[in-house]
């Protein structure tokens, strides 16, 4: 039943396109976007060539065949009992038509407050799960992908399969939905790093797109409903302050620099909000006004390049400004 249900789950999962004819998703970047990280001609090589003829040699081991009318996630569960033209090609379809999309020339995208805290419950830290990552990229010997994944049970996994397999087939050791897939065949980075494959697993994460990484955690692990669900002006407030404020308690100041006038602005528009009735009183109205006024002069000490102890000061009262907010609402 759990098997059956998995099955569903995945079958219900937005793809680009997860049954024959399979087509080349569209790329939503430029091959020259990931630079100096991933280089262009890499890029356009292994979209137009690599991937490309995964796809159509996918579409020429299936034609004619009682496969064309399965999803792609079918052909997965019984990957075993196909020829390897299909396993490899099916693979390698999928796997890169994930890769793509986890990858982004957008900088500071984040994991959100669920995936993080996941991550920090399963691995220790975001440093922990990247080495574990990047291990068992750079000990997976000859072609083949690491994953992050989330097994039937819903916890997150790192792992690695080799040529074009994945978590998603029954042939696989290690089985789950893939969430993030780091590719370490050689045309993935030989051109710009040759045999240093460690080098291409360390500048990945530049461009990894963490906000795709989280879509696709909570198509299987959906957001709990929160108190706060009817209160939206609260969950965008404490979306922007939580990603900028742990970075910063770690010393990465980037986040708040860049954002201290998006944060103030959300601050206000949670002060003028219409506050849900089960949570308003004078004093939510009081703190709220506080919130706003410190989020204010912490926007105005980052306009003003002030110290980074002083921009801290102003973003911890903010914080607790905002826990005082959270206390009061219980
Ligand atoms: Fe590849």
């Amino acid at each position: 039943m759990k098997n059956l249900l998995f099955l569903i789950l995945l079958m219900t999962l937005t793809q680009a396109h997860s049954q024959y004819p399979y087509k080349l998703p569209e790329l939503k970047y430029g091959y020259a976007d990931l630079e100096p990280f991933i280089d262009s001609t890499t890029m356009y090589i292994h979209y137009n060539k690599h991937h490309s003829g995964y796809i159509n040699n996918l579409n020429n081991a299936i034609k004619n065949s009682v496969d064309t009318a399965k999803s792609i996630f079918e052909l997965f569960a019984n990957i075993s009992k196909y020829s390897d033209a299909v396993r490899n090609n099916a693979g390698g379809f999928y796997n890169h038509s994930l890769f793509w999309t986890i990858l982004t020339p957008e900088k500071n995208t984040q994991a959100d407050q669920f995936l993080q805290e996941d991550i920090q419950k399963t691995f220790g830290s975001m440093d922990s799960l990247k080495k574990l990552l990047n291990k068992a990229a750079s000990s997976r010997f000859g072609s083949g992908w690491a994953w992050l994944y989330i097994t039937a049970d819903n916890k997150l996994a790192v792992g690695s399969s080799p040529n074009q397999d994945n978590p998603l087939m029954d042939a696989s050791p290690i089985k789950g939905i893939p969430i993030l897939g780091i590719d370490v065949w050689e045309h993935a980075y030989y051109l710009k790093y040759q045999n240093r494959r460690g080098d291409y697993l360390s500048a990945i994460w530049n461009v990894i797109n963490w906000n795709e990484v989280t879509r696709r955690y909570h198509e299987v692990i959906p957001k709990p409903k929160g108190k706060f669900d009817d209160w939206k002006e609260i969950l965008n407030f404490h979306e922007l302050l939580s990603t900028s404020f742990h970075s910063a308690e770690k010393g990465n100041f980037a986040i708040i620099k860049s954002q201290s006038s998006k944060l103030s602005s959300a601050a206000q528009a949670l002060a003028s909000s219409k506050i849900p009735n089960a949570f308003k009183s004078p004093q939510i109205t009081s703190i709220l006004k506080s919130l706003a006024s410190e989020a204010k002069t912490l926007d105005k000490l980052v306009k003003k390049k002030s110290s980074d102890k002083k921009i801290m000061k102003a973003l911890n009262s903010t914080h607790e400004f905002f826990h005082k907010i959270v206390e009061e609402c219980k």
